[in-house]
């Protein structure tokens, strides 16, 4: 069995990797390397991966063979980089997806995994959201996502099967770190800071995810035996990791000792708040229980991050994801459409 998986470089992809090693699955990588990792590159050498650097805009069918599956990781990967660059967030979350889809499915590729957020579902009051509630994408990101799986549905066939896994707010530690992720924020705050300032009231819920459990995700979709359908749209996530985000700060000074966190009482009412029921993924692919817990998934993180040099302004930092993208523009490494020049 040989997976393609697409966008391995950013921040799922090296767990993903590691993962799909540790069950002895044997993968290829395509990225255009936004980030240039170093730690990523040695995992890559480490893992003798075969690597294309590429841009998902420029890939030609002959560069797609005849995998088991595609896994499509490659995204504008957040809110505020999908309203700076909307149209190239369209481009690679989706229409990209979709030319590649259609590739994959033309050279005789039989699975293709798409890695779709639960963000688009938009707000939800008290009610935990179904595959079955009505989809309100409220950004270009979420949007995009919404796009993706309209058209991947079409596409889907009995000899060309599609899995959107519609992932919780990931966390936790990668060779390639975010931190625009909320819990990945607190706990750096906590450490660097002492103090986690949160930028809403702390009243939205968010359901969150560790890497690896996006990762076993992943893996349980390359290997799940989709029989009855062509199509399968999955909330990827555990139904008890639901959380109010001035409790998920609240865990994080708990295990982190001597800090504390404020609140922004007079923030507007944060429109990003749902959460989820993830009973059905539950349910197929008898993942009862995530491998790491909200109190694990700090812990790794403390470990982690205490390994990585940040910066105590670490918000302004290139450790989030459109610092980092803007940074490459001032430098003229990448044009306005996030093309290398
Ligand atoms: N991190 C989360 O909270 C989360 C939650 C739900 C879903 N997802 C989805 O999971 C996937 C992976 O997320 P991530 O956190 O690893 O994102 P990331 O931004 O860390 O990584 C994205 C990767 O895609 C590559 N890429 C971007 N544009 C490309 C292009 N034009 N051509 C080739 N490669 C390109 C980047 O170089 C990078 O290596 C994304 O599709 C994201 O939307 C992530």
């Amino acid at each position: 069995m040989k997976i393609l998986i697409i966008g391995n470089m950013g921040y799922v992809g090296p767990v993903l990797m590691e993962y799909l090693s540790s069950k002895k699955i044997k993968y290829d990588g395509l990225d255009v390397n936004f980030f240039n990792n170093k730690k990523v590159k040695n995992l890559l050498k480490k893992k003798k991966v075969h690597q294309t650097y590429i841009d998902v805009r420029d890939i030609k069918e002959y560069q797609i063979k005849k995998y088991n599956a595609v896994v499509y990781l490659a995204a504008i990967s957040n809110d505020p980089m999908g309203n700076e660059f909307q149209k190239t967030t369209f481009d690679v979350n989706w229409r990209m997806a979709i030319k590649i889809a259609k590739m994959s499915k033309k050279v005789g590729v039989k699975k293709f995994i798409f890695a779709s957020s639960c963000s688009m579902y938009g707000i939800s009051k008290n009610k935990f959201k179904t595959e079955k509630s009505k989809l309100k994408p409220l950004t270009s990101y979420a949007k995009s996502k919404v796009r993706s799986e309209t058209d991947l549905k079409k596409l889907s066939s009995k000899d060309f099967k599609v899995i959107s896994l519609r992932f919780a707010t990931a966390c936790g530690y990668s060779k390639n770190l975010r931190l625009d992720l909320v819990l990945n924020d607190f706990v750096t705050s906590a450490i660097l800071t002492k103090n986690i300032t949160i930028l809403s009231d702390g009243s939205p819920w968010r359901p969150l995810i560790h890497v690896k459990d996006m990762s076993r995700a992943i893996y349980w979709g390359i290997k799940f035996k989709m029989i009855k359908n062509n199509f399968l749209a999955l909330n990827v996530g555990n139904t008890k990791m639901n959380y109010v985000i001035e409790d998920i700060a609240k865990k994080v000074t708990k295990i982190i000792k001597g800090c504390k966190y404020t609140i922004n009482k007079n923030a507007p009412a944060d429109k990003r708040s749902y959460s989820v029921d993830f009973t059905k993924y539950e349910k197929l692919s008898n993942h009862k229980k995530p491998l790491m817990n909200l109190n694990d998934s700090i812990k790794d993180l403390v470990i982690g991050i205490k390994k990585e040099k940040i910066p105590n302004n670490f918000r302004n930092s290139t450790y989030i994801r459109l610092n980092f993208i803007r940074n490459l523009i001032k430098q003229k490494k990448i044009d306005k459409n996030l093309r290398f020049i």
